[in-house]
């Protein structure tokens, strides 16, 4: 399949989680999103957590004002995260789980699980213009029921796969990656426009980037990191860099096979 072209999403939110941890104005999260769009991010993203561990309120209305590229907004499916997205109405909303007590998202949202309630979730966010992605593992029935909750988008859980790829656990590794292409095509071909991200590196991205069907790619907690050693301007041309040459050579090779 020719591939749709590939965006990435920069998640600034550990640029909070510094700020955070002395509990004045720097790093600010603005400034971090501002120079991502420079150096080539084609949106932003900041998950707004129950507890406010990181991205706070106030941030989530100073990126909307401020920044020239779409804002994705995570949040848990509550009636306090409706009334904020209603109010700062992002370009999207990606629906996460989220347990006080975890250090990062997880797992997928059981969208199965969830059912009717999760369905009268995304129509108001859709009736207000925002579009409606669900953070889900890469597994039939989560996307099936993502479609049948008329969600726009599905963005597909990367972590299991980083973290076997991390491990070293090859075989586990490649049972993954495979699981998340059966998933983007399955996504695909239910109209659902797919996004994955979470856990992803300079050294895992490009088998998920090389995935035709995946419109966007949504990285954070590495290129904060990264950031602190080359700059988040070099973190995130990298980062490109590596995303669009993974997907040139698949096109070069499903060109040659066709
Ligand atoms: N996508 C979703 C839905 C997430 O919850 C996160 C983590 O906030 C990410 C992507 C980015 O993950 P990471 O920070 O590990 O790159």
């Amino acid at each position: 399949m020719k591939s749709l072209p590939l965006r990435l999403g920069v998640n600034i939110d550990h640029v909070a989680t510094i700020r955070n941890a002395r509990g004045g104005d720097t790093p600010d999260p603005l400034r971090a999103a501002q120079l991502a769009i420079e150096a080539g991010a084609d949106g932003i993203t900041a998950h707004l957590r129950e507890d406010r561990r990181h991205i706070a309120d106030e941030d989530i209305a100073k990126l909307k004002a401020m920044i020239t590229r779409p804002l994705n907004l995570e949040m848990a499916a509550t009636d306090e995260m409706l009334a904020v997205a209603l109010q700062t109405r992002p370009h999207a909303c990606c629906l996460v789980p989220e347990r006080r007590a975890e250090k990062t998202t997880e797992h997928g949202l059981d969208v199965r699980g969830l059912g009717n309630s999760l369905t009268g979730f995304v129509e108001k966010l859709k009736d207000a213009g925002i579009r409606v992605s669900l953070f889900v593992d890469p597994d039939a029935a989560q996307i099936e029921a993502a479609a049948h909750a008329r969600a726009d988008i599905v963005e597909i859980h990367t972590g299991t796969y980083c973290d076997m790829a991390i491990a070293g656990d090859l075989a586990g590794r490649d049972a993954e990656i495979e699981r998340i292409i059966a998933a983007a095509r399955n996504a695909s071909e239910s109209g659902l426009e797919v996004h994955a991200g979470h856990g992803l590196t300079f050294d895992t991205v490009a088998a998920v980037a090389a995935i035709p069907e995946i419109a966007e790619l949504n990285i954070g907690h590495f290129l904060i990191g990264e950031a602190i050693f080359a700059g988040l301007d070099a973190a995130v041309r990298r980062m490109r860099t590596i995303m669009t040459e993974a997907r040139a050579s698949n096109d070069t090779l499903s060109g040659k096979q066709r």
